[in-house]
């Protein structure tokens, strides 16, 4: 079941052959598309059209097959593969100009950030329908069962360092704008980039970053979204503290739906963003007025230790001033709140 990574030359040369067979069978929807077709469109043999529709009948694809009339595509799934995905983006698009879909993986954001050091390009997304090892903030671990939308995204524009922080903002952002767009649902953000609805988390967002002293080498900004997840398979430790889009709707939306609309919100900020632009502050209204952190008194836990006091406010970089009970207003750059 599980797909290897392709290395980012294959990635970089185009679409994969799967996502070639698939590409002619969607143009060909509902209609016969024989072996011959799709081996000539794909450059394969009719073995290896075999194979690849073979997996993704696994993936939920459901095809009429007949020994003369070749394949027929009758039921497409909700999947986070190119074929599906870049229709629903703007031709030119950076975020998502290629895609990685794979059905099992540890973490999106390992494989972002591998196929980033080995030269993939801008906005190359990785996506997959479940993850083993998902990763948290802070070292967390990030329960990703099927259902979710778990994705990466490799940028690999030189940032200066001191703006990096501003990109995981810029998504929470994006992801809300997203979330209200296709679910019809206003989330919080919790500071610095959580999306609760009714106090319970639907969403977390990951960057990592490779610096080379003060300029950004490569980052990877990954995004979870608890979207369609049965309100029964959390587990748990989280089931009291996390949702999902669909439990709280009461009905779903797709996850391609989703995906595309957050890619389409995000990619202009990153672009203003690597042109030097406003980046956060042309964002930073709505944040606030999304926030739930601040004017709150909460206690944020950072690496050494757990501060409590009363949440002032968010400069510009992203940091969080904390006027510590009894004592003074410190700034805090990286940390969890708890309340
Ligand atoms: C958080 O702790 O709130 C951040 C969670 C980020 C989870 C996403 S899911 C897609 C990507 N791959 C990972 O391993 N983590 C991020």
């Amino acid at each position: 079941m599980n797909k290897p990574i392709p290395s980012s030359q294959e990635i970089a040369d185009g679409e994969s052959v799967r996502d070639r067979i698939m590409t002619r069978l969607l143009e060909r929807r509902n209609e016969f598309v024989s072996g011959e077709d799709l081996s000539a469109a794909a450059g394969v043999s009719r073995t290896a059209v075999w194979k690849h529709i073979h997996v993704m009948e696994q993936w939920g694809f459901v095809f009429d097959s007949s020994p003369k009339k070749g394949y027929r595509m009758t039921t497409v799934p909700d999947l986070l593969v190119g074929p599906l995905l870049k229709p629903r983006l703007p031709q030119s698009c950076v975020l998502g100009r290629h895609v990685v879909f794979l059905p099992e993986t540890a973490s999106t954001n390992a494989v972002a950030m591998e196929l980033a050091a080995s030269g993939a390009a801008d906005g190359t997304l990785v996506t997959a329908w479940e993850q083993t090892g998902g990763r948290g903030r802070r070292g967390h671990a990030w329960s990703s069962p099927r259902g979710g939308l778990w994705m990466s995204l490799v940028l690999q524009h030189a940032l200066p360092l001191a703006r990096a922080a501003e990109l995981t903002l810029l998504a929470s952002v994006a992801v809300r704008r997203a979330v209200k767009d296709a679910w019809g649902l206003t989330a919080d953000i919790k500071w610095p980039n959580d999306l609760l609805i009714a106090g319970r988390k639907v969403c977390g967002i990951l960057a990592e970053i490779r610096a080379d002293g003060e300029s950004v080498q490569h980052a990877v900004l990954g995004i979870g979204i608890n979207s369609a997840i049965e309100a029964d398979a959390f587990p748990d430790e989280l089931a009291a503290i996390a949702t999902s889009l669909q439990a709280v709707a009461g009905r779903s939306v797709p996850n391609l739906t989703l995906a595309s609309a957050i890619l389409r919100e995000l990619e202009p900020m990153y672009l203003d963003l690597c042109r030097g632009g406003s980046g956060f502050l042309a964002v930073a209204e709505e944040w606030r007025s999304a926030s739930i952190t601040l004017g709150r008194h909460i206690a944020v836990r950072t690496a050494n230790r757990t501060h409590t006091g009363t949440a002032v406010r968010m400069d510009d970089s992203g940091a969080l001033h904390l006027l510590v009970d009894g004592g003074e207003t410190i700034v805090i750059h990286s940390g969890d709140v708890l309340f």
